[in-house]
């Protein structure tokens, strides 16, 4: 099993995962599920050819040549929003979930985000009715800020979404100053 940053030639294999993702679980994928999966191959390459420089790294675990699952991380490039990022599009095949490559996929983005100057938290959002991604972030020491009631409107259903936050530091001095 592997682990690694996907770079736009790995479109197709991700293409894959966020098409299955979508259609097994749209109340729990994020606002660009659509615009990855939905638009062509080609499309999606482009996308992800200009990811990096806009702040969005992908990831994903590859169990030979299959995907089994992909993960991402973005950051803001505006300086206001740099000491935080904002992990999204965690998704597992279903037939790879419970062999521990979510939790491989979050230690991951959490190293990652560890390795870029200046990142002290991590934030996320999942819907308040997807107990399993709930107690993986819980396990990771994320914890929760808040409800937005009604965040999500799919096939005549609402949706709640909570925002969740874990430190990445642990110096209690770097953690108030703001520089
Ligand atoms: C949530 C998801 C990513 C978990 O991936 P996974 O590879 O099956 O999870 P892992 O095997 O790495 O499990 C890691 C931990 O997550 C938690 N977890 C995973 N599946 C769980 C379940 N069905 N019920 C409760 N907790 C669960 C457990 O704490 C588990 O640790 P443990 O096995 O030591 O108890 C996967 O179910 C998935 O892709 N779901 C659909 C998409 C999704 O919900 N994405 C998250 C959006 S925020």
């Amino acid at each position: 099993m592997v682990v690694r940053r996907l770079q736009p030639s790995d479109a197709a294999a991700y293409h894959q995962v966020r098409r299955h993702a979508l259609s097994d679980v749209p109340q729990f994928v994020g606002p660009l599920a659509e615009q990855e999966a939905l638009g062509g191959l080609a499309q999606l390459q482009s996308r992800m050819g200009t990811y990096e420089a806009d702040g969005v790294f992908l990831f994903g675990c590859f169990l030979g040549e299959q995907c089994a699952g992909v993960a991402a991380l973005s950051r803001k490039l505006n300086p206001k929003y740099s000491h935080k990022v904002f992990l999204w599009g965690l998704y597992i095949l279903p037939e790879f979930r419970g062999r521990a490559i979510g939790r491989q996929l979050m230690e991951h983005l959490i190293s990652f985000a560890r390795s870029l100057p200046g990142v002290r938290f991590a934030t996320l959002q999942v819907t308040t009715t997807n107990e399993p991604a709930r107690v993986l972030h819980q396990r990771f020491g994320f914890v929760s800020c808040g409800i937005e009631p009604q965040a999500l409107c799919l096939d005549g259903r609402f949706y709640d979404f909570e925002l969740m936050q874990m430190k990445l530091t642990h110096d209690a001095q770097h953690e108030k100053e703001c520089r």
